[in-house]
């Protein structure tokens, strides 16, 4: 009876420290097209509301297939046992009911057609559209120790010219559809002509999908109010979708409240092809200051371009290369080489040692990995999707047709998502090139004492000498940790100085993945993670790491101290105090006193609150010049006049009128002025005295004045 009660003690502490949401580099995601995966529940296939929509057969690609959340929680054990610790389903809220194609039908099964985001969708819930399935799904996998990541789709509503023509509701009542909408819930724009245009994104349609307004004060209350009930319902994560399209000053503001809600993680799907796209700048200094981390679009590029078309290991390199010095967190970034978008991987290139070699190298990568459902089963299809390429939407959302744990891909994922938990490099560590040619990489992953160096060869068919190779791994042999599943050899490293230890001279089999690797008890603290890294004083963050020790120390802000709310050798969670906003470089200390390294968190003023700024008749430009608003918090730059320290671009459909929607503090009043940063950086003021203005305590807000001159 004793030892029973404590075992439920036990389980339930743990259950508690796996539900610190922020701190996610640990984990790996398993997505699931939730239509496409299992069917756990036959009474929901052809649900009553929407009747019709329904393929027993899974020859219409475009209806639903039954696949539902009963589903993915009677594949748990499935999932967890590949050591995924994490699902990212699709949306769960309430598609539209009506049918969007001819005698064939066309439904929204990929589930990014809502209608009615306050409740469940009735083919992947029950036919009363409550969350009864998603509470047992949560409640499943926290007791597992699992994240459940939902993904929300801010963006729109539903096709404006087909089935229900965008109609939204809420809780059942309406509030606005594409051609009857009184209060402005919807922009009323054409289809984006140019996806370069920085208006054009956020305020066109996108793919004929009614597009919210999301400046608008009820629609900011009711997606907030959407997130904050997901949350109420324990989901641990979102993937935000479109998030290039939604207005993004507004997203900072969405991603505060959802932080200030629970603890939690947020990624943005930032769509671009690498790093020289026009707006690269933009999407960093997006997921820097809003605190919403992006899947990784240009990596994604740069692994298919290697493992699928076979370019060389150099394009990998360099991507990493320039998105490391681009992003704050970039272990944070959301890794991926498969979705829902785009052809599988194996329909590039039909060829499973490539797979599991992609695989291996996204799990030992930095950032966040996601296994896109069915590549553990080697599973594609190619016929020719809607964009006229093999494999592609919808070919690529194949039904899961297999649970085989014993397929090499399988077992690969089981052991690297392992070695993410055993031993922090994975998950924290920083990223060095070793050695590299077209068809070898050779990659060391290192936070402080624990290492974990990489090496593959992706040629089907060529050995190549290896020579010349140094690493952090201390002297030793060294066996392959993946055990040979993908033909890896040993290593013996030799004694060297500075970090680099002589590795010797070998020769890399063909299509081979090594893993050589240490674990190193901590000896004093060492920070790997801050979650969120932007929130106002109150907000609950969490540092995660080791050797912080089992009695509680101190969290600094400065020579302030954050109140700790929990504290254990690897995790801490604390409150952010009552500093003046900025950017601090937190420091933890053990309760020795014993400093860790630091770590760069974002004070913001307070609470934030979406405002749109006009100004109008600005400074005449030129093309390449753009107008920015700048002012006295952190939120408005701090006076900065650079493209990564003031606030824009702004847009100007009106030219020479320019606004921008930009989260700012509640209740504060704030100064600020507007500025024309030219092509080539020089900075024209407006004259004057600065604008003055007091932000509402909530809802959403609106400045406009004229440019001074
Ligand atoms: C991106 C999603 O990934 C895609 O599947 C969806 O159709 C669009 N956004 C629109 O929601
Ligand atoms: C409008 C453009 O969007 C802006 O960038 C430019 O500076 C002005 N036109 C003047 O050419």
């Amino acid at each position: 009876m004793r030892i029973s009660t404590f075992s439920v003690i036990v389980a339930i502490v743990g259950v508690a420290v796996g539900l610190r949401a922020q701190d996610f580099k640990k984990q790996v995601i398993y997505q699931v097209v939730t239509d496409r995966f299992f069917d756990g529940d036959a009474t929901n296939d052809n649900p009553a509301e929407s009747p019709g929509l329904f393929d027993a057969t899974h020859t219409n690609w475009h209806a639903y297939w039954g696949g539902d959340l009963a589903g993915v929680q009677q594949k748990l054990a499935y999932i967890q046992g590949m050591g995924a610790t994490a699902i990212w389903v699709s949306p769960v809220v309430n598609n539209e009911n009506l049918n969007c194609g001819g005698s064939v039908v066309s439904a929204p099964y990929h589930a990014y057609w809502n209608r009615d985001f306050m409740n469940v969708e009735e083919h992947f819930g029950d036919n009363s559209n409550s969350f009864a399935a998603l509470d047992a799904l949560v409640t499943a996998m926290h007791a597992g120790g699992m994240k459940l990541i939902v993904d929300e789709a801010n963006n729109h509503s539903n096709p404006d010219n087909c089935g229900e023509n965008g109609a939204l509701y809420n809780q059942g009542a309406f509030m606005a559809s594409a051609a009857n909408d009184a209060n402005g819930i919807f922009h009323h724009n054409p289809d984006i002509g140019d996806f370069n245009d920085r208006y054009q994104l956020q305020y066109l349609t996108l793919d004929d999908l009614t597009d919210l307004n999301q400046e608008n004060s009820t629609v900011d209350a009711y997606l907030k109010g959407a997130a904050a009930q997901l949350q109420a319902h324990h989901v641990d994560a979102f993937r935000l979708d479109a998030v290039k399209h939604v207005t993004w000053g507004w997203e900072y503001s969405f991603a505060n409240a959802v932080f200030n809600n629970a603890p939690s993680f947020l990624y943005g799907e930032w769509m671009q092809t690498n790093t020289s796209d026009p707006l690269y700048a933009d999407s960093v200094k997006f997921a820097n200051r809003s605190g919403i981390s992006l899947l990784d679009f240009p990596l994604n590029t740069a692994i298919r371009d290697v493992f699928g078309y076979g370019n060389g290991f150099q394009e990998i390199d360099s991507t990493i290369g320039t998105e490391n010095a681009s992003f704050t967190s970039p272990n944070d970034l959301v890794t991926f080489f498969d979705s829902q978008d785009e052809s599988r991987l194996l329909t590039l290139n039909n060829n499973q040692n490539r797979l599991q070699e992609a695989l291996a190298f996204l799990l030992t990568c930095r950032g966040i990995p996601i296994v896109f459902y069915g590549d553990e089963q080697y599973l594609f299809n190619n016929s020719t999707g809607s964009d006229g390429n093999p494999g592609t939407d919808p070919y690529n959302r194949v039904w899961m047709s297999a649970f085989d744990t014993t397929t090499a891909a399988y077992k690969i994922i089981t052991k690297l998502a392992g070695l993410r938990q055993a031993n922090d490099a994975v998950g924290y560590g920083t990223w060095k090139q070793r050695w590299i040619s077209s068809d070898v990489y050779i990659y060391e992953r290192q936070f402080f004492n624990d290492v974990v160096l990489v090496a593959i060869n992706k040629s089907d068919t060529a050995s190549y000498p290896v020579t010349g190779l140094y690493t952090a791994l201390p002297v030793g042999n060294y066996t392959d940790y993946l055990g040979g599943l993908q033909s890896g050899s040993a290593l013996t490293v030799t004694a060297g100085s500075g970090g680099n230890n002589p590795a010797g001279n070998f020769t890399i089999a063909p299509h081979s993945v090594a893993v050589w690797q240490v674990q190193a008890n901590a000896t004093a603290p060492e920070v790997g993670s801050i979650g969120p890294w932007v929130g106002q004083p109150g907000m609950t963050v969490t540092i995660a790491g080791d050797g912080f020790g089992v009695v509680k120390g101190t969290v600094l802000f400065g020579s302030t101290a954050a109140a700790i709310q929990s504290w254990s050798n690897t995790s801490v969670t604390f409150t952010v105090p009552s500093v003046s906003s900025g950017s601090y470089n937190v420091q933890l200390k053990n309760s020795v006193g014993a400093a860790a390294n630091t770590i760069a968190f974002t004070v913001l003023t307070g609470k934030l609150v979406p405002v749109t700024f006009t100004v109008n008749n600005a400074t005449p430009t030129q093309p390449g010049d753009y107008i920015f608003v700048t002012g006295n918090t952190v939120e408005l730059g701090s006076w900065g006049t650079t493209f990564q320290t003031a606030v824009g671009p702004m847009l100007t459909p009106n030219y020479p009128n320019w606004f921008l929607n930009v989260s700012l503090p509640a209740g504060q009043t704030v100064q600020f002025k507007f500025i024309d940063i030219q092509g080539n950086g020089n900075v024209v003021w407006e004259n004057g005295t600065n604008h003055s203005y007091t932000v509402p305590a909530s809802g959403t807000g609106a400045v406009n004045v004229n440019w001074q001159y």
